[in-house]
């Protein structure tokens, strides 16, 4: 039920049910959306993408319009997430980086000394024209649905700078934040200020919703996501302003870290597959909503097997302010598209009302 006072005008995304979930308000169902819902799962993608570079194509806003669109028109979904990679940022702030296919985002020059933190270009917003865009065609296209912006946060941009690529144990990561403290600091206010700047000219095109991914927060012990890393995220947040914008922010592997992460300044808790629900509600505390948290492993599985999951998710998502269903992380790139449809209706079914 909605209060005379709280008028439901779904035709605008800032009311959507992705933004009122986000916000604890009353839903008409629990809204639905894939992280990496634009990608190789769909072969309408991989049709546009031939031939061109993955960051080229972030660039293009053509393209990032077309792509963006096409999970939401395959699979109903309530939300489009831009087309566009955490690395970006630092592409256009003038650094050489490749992302190879298969692999991951790959830089030529990494980060190993104090002087190569000093050396970090910010980035301009003058240069984001083409992002502007991009966002504000993509607002034209959906009408009432939100688009989420998006931005990786400084920790796990910071793990790509120092290892020069993909890493499992982000060793040298961690060496650089207790050998060079003071630069480590440094290093994350950059990498907070540019995130900020790629999330604001976001917002101010139209994006209705942000994500900051910290997607390798999880590595850390929760004291050094404390200390270390946990107030750059808070700056993200705290320089990006407009409350207006419900901001969401996740992590793979952060159960340890959910009631620090509830703290740091988002409306909603992206959480992966680890923990259910109604734990991470309790981890999280009250005035949070949660975003998940199907193991996308899970969509490769049998459809009774996908039914049951999908059944146990939303059940244990009733425990939260607000529930933003998705996967734990993002669509494995052989996911049958179809799989993926039927979790968006079977979600949409279980809630309706
Ligand atoms: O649909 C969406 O979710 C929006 C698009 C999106 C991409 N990257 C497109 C992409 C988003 C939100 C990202 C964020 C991103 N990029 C993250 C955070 C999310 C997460 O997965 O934790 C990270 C860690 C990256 C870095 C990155 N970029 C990786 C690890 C990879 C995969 C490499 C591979 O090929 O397996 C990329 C490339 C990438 N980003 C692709 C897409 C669609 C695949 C590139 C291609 O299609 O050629």
């Amino acid at each position: 039920m909605t209060a005379a006072s709280d008028p439901v005008r779904p035709d605008l995304p800032s009311d959507s049910n992705l933004v009122r979930a986000a916000r604890g308000l009353p839903v008409s169902h629990t809204p639905v959306w894939f992280m990496r819902q634009a990608g190789r799962s769909l072969p309408e993608y991989r049709a546009l993408r031939a031939g061109t570079a993955m960051l080229d194509a972030c660039q293009d806003p053509d393209l990032v319009t077309e792509i963006t669109l096409q999970p939401v028109r395959r699979h109903g979904v309530d939300a489009a997430i831009l087309f566009s990679d955490i690395v970006l940022p630092l592409v256009v702030a003038g650094l050489d980086i490749e992302i190879k296919p298969g692999v991951g985002p790959v830089i030529a020059d990494p980060i190993r000394s104090v002087a190569d933190v000093d050396a970090l270009p910010l980035l301009d917003p003058s240069h984001l024209d083409f992002l502007t865009t991009a966002v504000r065609s993509l607002v034209r296209e959906l009408g009432p649905i939100p688009l989420i912006g998006f931005a990786g946060a400084p920790f796990t941009l910071a793990t790509y700078l120092i290892e020069g690529g993909p890493s499992k144990e982000h060793a040298r990561t961690k060496a650089f934040m207790y050998a060079e403290p003071a630069a480590w600091a440094r290093l994350m206010e950059r990498l907070a200020l540019s995130a900020a700047t790629f999330l604001k000219v976001q917002m101010d095109a139209g994006a209705a919703a942000v994500q900051l991914f910290d997607s390798w927060a999880g590595v850390l012990s929760a004291a050094d996501y404390e200390t270390l890393v946990l107030p750059h995220s808070r700056e993200v947040f705290e320089a990006i302003g407009s409350r207006d914008v419900p901001r969401i922010h996740f992590g793979v592997g952060t159960g340890e870290l959910l009631p620090l992460i509830g703290n740091a300044g988002a409306d909603v808790v992206g959480v992966d597959w680890r923990v259910p629900l109604d734990e991470a509600a309790r981890r999280v505390g009250p005035g949070r909503s949660l975003q998940g948290n199907l193991d996308p492993a899970v969509l490769l599985a049998d459809r009774a097997t996908v039914d049951r999951e999908v059944r146990r998710v939303v059940e244990q998502g009733r425990a939260a302010r607000g529930h933003i269903f998705n996967l734990g992380h993002g669509v494995l790139p052989d996911t049958d598209p179809g799989a993926l449809t039927h979790v968006a209706d079977l979600v949409h079914e279980l809630t309706a009302g």
